[in-house]
């Protein structure tokens, strides 16, 4: 499969986890990818490929638009593909938030996506690319603590949706996906926690967490010609979460005993 062979993406995040999936995918179907991670650890170990370059960057400064937008251009030439993955997750409930974890939050969360996505577009504009947000089903619906996540991750919504109104015209795309439960280091440690499992995993529609395999096939569809006319969606690789209401079988016990057949 080769759906990127004249594709120069960005990845933010791409050390571990889902952006490193990304970054494997979008590399694996042809296109030349810049991978940005705050951490060199996890960029060392990328495949030794000319269409693989790396940079150490903090999204979370003002300069780095700028640094990862003149490295891509230095490297490739061009942009085709920004994938805004970068988020850290875990947050109290409101009355809990102090206006440092706020600030904390909307500045990885949502701030460097909403930088580096509007410093990108004359690039974007001359190649007519498109951009992929990560969102979460926790900016999709609601959910116990993680106040700010969610009011960022909404955020990113809101940007993803703002963005292909308004640059549609030039033949820019932007979509988001919106990961539920996936096997990443940032899950590692709870989702396996039994309670955990018996009532956010077990209670979802398909009943098990993803792999980032599930949010990178995503992302490289909406990346691709193939979803040439899909701008300003938001599509939940969630297992389910966000689309339906546990019903446990002692309530179905209980609605047949209510209403019994015939
Ligand atoms: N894993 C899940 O279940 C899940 C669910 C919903 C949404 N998401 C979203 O998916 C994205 C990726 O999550 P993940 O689970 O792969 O996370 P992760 O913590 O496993 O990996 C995140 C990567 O981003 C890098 N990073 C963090 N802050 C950075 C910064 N300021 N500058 C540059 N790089 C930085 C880290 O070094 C790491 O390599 C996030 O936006 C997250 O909110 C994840």
């Amino acid at each position: 499969m080769s759906r990127f062979p004249n594709h120069r993406a960005i990845v933010t995040g791409a050390g571990q986890g889902i952006g490193r999936g990304i970054a494997e995918r979008l590399f694996a179907e042809g296109a030349r990818v810049l991978c940005v991670d705050k951490s060199g650890d996890g960029l060392a170990t990328l495949p030794d490929d000319d269409r693989i370059k790396t940079l150490v960057c903090d999204v979370t400064t003002a300069e780095a638009p700028g640094a990862i937008i003149d490295a891509a251009l230095a490297v490739f030439g061009a942009i085709t593909v920004l994938v805004n993955n970068v988020g850290v997750g875990n947050a109290p409930p409101l009355h809990e938030t102090t206006d440092e974890i706020y600030d904390f939050q909307l500045g990885v969360n949502l701030r460097p996506a909403f930088r580096l996505s509007r410093d990108v577009l004359p690039e974007l504009r001359k190649a007519r690319g498109n951009i992929v947000n990560i969102a979460s089903s926790i900016g999709v619906s609601g959910y116990r603590r993680w106040a700010a996540y969610s009011a960022a991750k909404a955020g990113i919504i809101g940007l993803t949706r703002h963005m292909a109104a308004e640059y549609g015209p030039d033949g820019i795309r932007v979509n988001a996906v919106a990961p539920g439960i996936i096997a990443t280091p940032q899950t590692e440690g709870r989702r396996d926690a039994p309670r955990f499992r018996a009532t956010i995993v077990e209670t979802m529609p398909l009943g098990h967490v993803g792999e980032v395999e599930d949010i990178a096939a995503t992302v490289a569809f909406l990346a691709s010609d193939e979803a040439r006319f899909i701008t300003g969606q938001v599509i939940a690789v969630d297992g389910g979460q966000t689309s339906s209401v546990f019903i446990s079988e002692a309530m179905i016990e209980a609605w047949e005993k209510a209403h019994p057949a015939g």
